[in-house]
């Protein structure tokens, strides 16, 4: 782990395991932080924005960002190669991540030089000069998940530490190796001790000590809804400001006037994409009755033609599930979906000696108020429904009965219908013709229960700081 600038390999708390989902094998173990090892990160942190970092020059907050990238492009396919041992995605993917990851360092080191605050008037005859100052949030813990693990520290990391805050990050359990590599990367550069902290352990041990603790000013979460809550809630306590990025149940709609294959491909891509471990995965799909056929046929063709294997395999397009207990909610979800009526076109378990895997699956499931329906299964499972007619109203009502609302597409060809779909839908994010694309500049983030602040874009380096409103009697 990194605590205070140095490299501290034990966690007191004892240690994990970390296993290769693939095999099933244990790769290696990583530390489990106790309390006061959470402790010293976050008083390391707070005590390095009372420093150098804390007044810092914002030129040298983008030369951190820059070496950051520099450092990590150098090790790019090490890093791609835990990820793909360690979360099982297969190494195309991993190795899309860390460019990925190494163009937000990139992107968020441009954005420390350019944060300013405005100028205002007040009272009468330029009795008041005003203006607002941009400061950083200070200490801010963040907790992420194991879908992409190197990805999320980029989104997490960079701009907070452009916006000029210190941070104390903790990786999943599941996946912490890519973290603890960035850890020891991190140590070799420049940069003053208690900026960057990374803790490993369990949620209830490390994260939630993170959450309660008193010095952590923002907290910012990505996982399930069910820990969402309960770190809003506990935050709460001492009014830390969150941002909080959950799941959701993305739906793809899809009009008779569509370009179908590239529609049938797309939606493909939205489920089986990262094994459907998306916070953004399409996971519903709505299709008009004209074309309800030909379009879920045609996803469930290329769905049984996804080659399911190994990370490493240059073949595999699917890999395994995260972990035997996540293989097992996605086998019961399936199973207790088909038990409660849906149709199974393709899919379901693979058969295999070892690993967690499972077939990309389509169900057709008509019932809006299906389990199925309506809850994050957060595998390679899609649900399948139609709609009729040209209200375009009724989709839309359709599109937005869910509790959550992360993601939505649309493939059409009419121009007014995929604006009206992007008004309202109530979505975070609405995509036309496509599905999952991310760009740096481009907020991300949900509506509803899928969460609340933005990652990304500005807005994720604004989050990172409090606005202060200063007001001189001329
Ligand atoms: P989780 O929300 O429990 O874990 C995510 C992160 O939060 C991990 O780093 C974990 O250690 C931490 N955490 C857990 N409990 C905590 C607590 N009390 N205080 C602070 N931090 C805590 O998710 P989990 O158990 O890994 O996956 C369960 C389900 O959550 C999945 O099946 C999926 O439906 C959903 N999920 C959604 C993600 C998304 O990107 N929206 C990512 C991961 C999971
Ligand atoms: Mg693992």
């Amino acid at each position: 782990m990194l605590i205070d600038g140095s490299l501290v390999p034990e966690g007191r708390g004892g240690e994990i395991a970390s296993i290769d989902p693939a095999t099933g094998q244990v790769i290696t173990t990583i530390p489990e932080a106790d309390h006061l090892q959470v402790d010293e990160a976050v008083r390391a942190a707070a005590t390095a924005m009372l420093g150098r970092w804390g007044s810092a020059r914002a030129e040298e907050r983008a030369r951190v960002l820059f070496d950051i990238a520099d450092r990590l492009d150098a090790d790019a396919h090490s890093f791609a190669l835990l990820d793909t041992l360690d979360n099982g995605k297969p190494l195309t993917t991993a190795t899309e991540d860390i460019a990925a990851a190494i163009e937000t360092f990139r992107y968020m080191a441009g954005w420390a030089t350019k944060i300013n605050g405005r100028t205002m008037s007040m009272g009468e005859n330029g009795a008041f000069h005003a203006y607002t100052l941009r400061q950083p949030s200070g200490v801010v813990g963040q907790i992420i998940p194991w879908n992409f693990p190197i990805v999320s520290i980029a989104w997490k990391l960079a701009p907070a530490l452009a916006a000029g805050c210190a941070v104390v990050l903790k990786p999943a359990e599941l996946t912490s190796l890519s973290a603890l590599r960035f850890a020891a990367l991190v140590a070799g550069l420049d940069i003053p001790p208690g900026v960057i902290n990374i803790v490993t352990g369990t949620g209830p041990g490390v994260g939630a000590a993170l959450v309660e603790h008193p010095l952590v000013d923002r907290v910012s979460f990505t996982g399930s809804g069910v820990t969402g809550r309960w770190v809003a809630q506990t935050a709460a306590a001492t009014m830390k400001r969150v941002t909080l990025e959950l799941g959701g149940k993305s739906p793809v709609v899809v009009f008779p006037d569509a370009d179908l294959d590239h529609a049938i491909e797309s939606a493909a891509n939205a489920i089986f994409f990262n094994q459907g471990e998306v916070c953004t995965a399409g996971s519903r799909l709505l299709v008009h009755r004209d074309v309800f056929d030909a379009v879920i046929d045609g996803v469930a063709e290329r769905a049984k033609r996804l080659s399911v294997g190994d990370g490493f395999d240059p073949e595999t397009e699917v890999g395994p599930l995260i972990s035997e207990a996540h293989l097992g909610r996605v086998s019961h979800a399936v199973e207790a979906a088909i038990r409660d009526g849906a149709e199974l076109l393709c899919g379901g378990p693979v058969k295999r000696d070892s690993g967690f895997f499972y077939g990309p699956t389509v169900l057709v499931e008509n019932r809006r108020d299906a389990k199925v329906s309506r809850e994050e299964i957060f595998g390679p499972v899609l649900v399948a429904q139609s709609f009729d007619g040209d209200d375009l109203q009724a989709v839309i009502d359709d599109v937005n009965d869910t509790l959550y609302g992360l993601g939505a597409s649309i493939f059409t060809r009419d121009i007014t219908r995929a604006h009206r779909f992007a008004i309202g839908a109530k979505s975070g994010t609405v995509w036309v013709n496509t599905h999952l694309d991310h760009g740096q500049d481009v907020p991300f983030g949900g509506y509803k229960q899928s969460g609340y602040g933005r990652e990304l874009g500005e807005e994720a380096v604004l989050s990172y700081t409090e606005l202060k409103s200063v007001k001189v009697r001329l």
